[in-house]
């Protein structure tokens, strides 16, 4: 493996204490952020939003809806992942809107990959739909820590948190939009033990099979 990689990749872990004195620079926060925006999803279609919490008040109170874990306030940087409700045609319209316009094409030259991403994701049951995009906001979480490890930027994905408590605290309800998954950001505290702990992964021959 690429040595700067695995270094980056074996010195990540998911921080438990963050070191409130550090806050990450601006020129790494626009790369995080662009890590986020330029994650890929099913048919690029992102069905995503991040909330950045910078309020310490609301911060507060997400923290009394997460176990009281300490990260939610202590973090430089607390993204909140949220997933579309539903991806209903007219999202899928404003999609292919998008496409035409960047890549310079008339709208109905793209009518047949409308009506696919139509038939296939916006058509389906409300339910099926609703967790394909959780699944893709797991993979916008994906490239943020990797992201993170390779800039030395601590981080704790997390999912010990009341999501519907969150939709409230954070004015959701009935926005069509569903918070999914939160990324805490920092600076690993110089006493934070879990730093010390070896990682335990099963072993790559268990995980990874080739099929010739
Ligand atoms: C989706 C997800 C949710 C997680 N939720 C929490 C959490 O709420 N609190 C926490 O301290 N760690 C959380 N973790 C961290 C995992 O426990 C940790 O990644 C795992 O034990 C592997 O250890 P490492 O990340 O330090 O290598 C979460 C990790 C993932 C991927």
């Amino acid at each position: 493996m690429n040595s700067q990689i695995k270094e980056a990749l074996q010195w990540r872990y998911a921080v438990k204490k963050f070191d409130t004195t550090k806050k990450i620079s601006t020129q790494d926060w626009q790369t995080l952020t662009e890590s986020l925006t330029l994650a890929p999803s099913s048919y690029g279609l992102q069905p995503w939003k991040f909330l950045v919490i910078e309020n310490p008040q609301v911060r507060e109170k997400l923290k009394a809806v997460s176990w009281n874990q300490t990260q939610v306030t202590d973090a430089s940087h607390f993204v909140v992942i949220l997933a579309r409700d539903k991806v209903d045609a007219d999202f899928v319209q404003k999609y292919v809107n998008r496409v035409a316009e960047v890549r310079g094409l008339p709208v109905d030259a793209l009518d047949g990959y409308k009506n696919m991403m139509i038939e296939n994701v916006a058509n389906s049951p409300e339910e099926q739909s609703r967790h394909w995009a959780k699944r893709q906001a797991y993979i916008a979480m994906g490239f943020l820590l990797e992201t993170a490890a390779l800039l030395k930027v601590d981080s704790t994905p997390m999912e010990g948190f009341d999501p519907k408590a969150y939709d409230k605290i954070l004015g959701l309800e009935d926005s069509g939009w569903n918070t999914t998954v939160v990324v805490a950001l920092g600076y690993r505290h110089a006493e934070d033990v879990t730093q010390n702990f070896k990682k335990v992964r099963f072993t790559d021959n268990t995980l990874i099979e080739y099929v010739k």
